[in-house]
């Protein structure tokens, strides 16, 4: 994963005008338009991951009690193993909420998997029939399968909205914080209902703007799924962020160890990379010294981007059935 992967200034640039679009609850034109942002987007995720070493998550995170005291449950301290467990306890939370008590005999498909570490860590808490994770990045699904594959544990290379399975083939699908760089929102809820069964579950969280908000609901009635349950879980989220923006925390510590300090800037480039794992979701206070950095950093770099602001509002989980 350490594969030196480089990013131009004209993909950054595109991929946050296209977030702009997508979050904005505007529309692209064009196909050609639509697939220029998920170049875009794969490109950005390819660089992120290749920075990113085992033991750091890819979700923002969440603090849930009884999510953490099931966890415990089925693996006892099963935060002391190099993970501080939010991302994890996102993961039980979507899939508990699916309903299923007895998944031996489920499909379940998880899209936008990223590095597999989610469905693996499910596969220890919870005997599932068969696991499958979708990921539209090459290099995340090649570690995923290095990694996590094994009878019951697989994962593929493909695209959210045009996905390798055929009609009803799932019995539930799972999607963690991947669906708002999606540039037709539409084309996946449509991919998801044709891969699962009649029955079949869909379960799932993002960050959403006001706009996509306002967007996807107007979406729900004609889509062919039963939306059973929607829960604003902005709060517990926003508290996993909080604690692992604190200076002792299990990420900064890991970030720090990771690179970034070589020059002994790591204090001055820290905030480049707390922003991913959700710092202005909580409106993070920054030292004075960080943000004059990271304010000269993005106007020089991202001078000319005329992508407005993306603003970030609430944390979401949505569960639908197949009808
Ligand atoms: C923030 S990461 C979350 C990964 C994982 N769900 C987790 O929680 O650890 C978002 C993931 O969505 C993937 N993704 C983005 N667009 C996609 C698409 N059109 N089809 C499939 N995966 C996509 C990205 O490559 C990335 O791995």
């Amino acid at each position: 994963m350490s594969k030196a992967v480089s990013l131009s200034r004209k993909q950054v640039e595109r991929f946050w005008r296209d977030m702009a679009v997508v979050n904005e609850g505007r529309e692209f034109e064009t196909d050609e338009q639509r697939q220029a942002c998920k170049e875009a987007v794969k490109a950005m995720y390819d660089f992120a991951g290749a920075q990113i070493r085992s033991g750091i998550a890819w979700n923002w995170g969440l603090d849930m009690p009884e999510i953490d005291r099931r966890i415990e449950a089925a693996i006892p301290s099963y935060k002391s193993a190099n993970t501080d467990g939010f991302s994890e306890q996102m993961y039980f939370f979507a899939l508990q909420a699916t309903g299923i008590t007895d998944f031996s005999q489920t499909r379940l498909l998880d899209v936008g998997c990223g590095f597999g570490q989610g469905l693996n860590f499910l596969s220890r808490t919870t005997p599932v029939g068969e696991m499958v994770g979708l990921d539209l990045c090459q290099n995340a699904i090649n570690y995923a399968n290095a990694r996590w594959a094994r009878p019951g544990l697989a994962f593929v290379c493909g695209d959210a909205e045009k996905m390798p399975f055929g009609d009803g083939e799932i019995d539930a699908v799972i999607n963690i914080e991947s669906s708002h760089t999606y540039p037709d929102f539409g084309r996946f809820l449509s991919e998801v209902r044709r891969v699962l069964r009649p029955g079949g579950i869909f379960s799932f969280v993002d960050v959403f703007t006001e706009e996509r908000c306002q967007r996807f609901d107007a979406m729900k009635a004609g889509s062919g799924f039963q939306w059973r349950q929607q829960t604003d879980i902005t709060a517990q989220v926003k508290s996993a962020i909080v604690k692992r923006l604190q200076p002792d925390s299990f990420l900064r510590t890991t970030l720090k160890g990771q690179g970034g300090s070589k020059f002994g800037l790591h204090n001055l480039t820290e905030p480049l990379l707390l922003v991913n794992y959700g710092a202005d979701f909580v409106d993070f206070r920054f030292s004075l010294a960080q943000r004059i950095f990271r304010s000269a950093v993005t106007r020089l770099l991202l001078r000319s981007m005329s992508a407005p602001e993306i603003k970030l509002t609430s944390y979401v989980h949505h569960l639908a059935v197949k009808t």
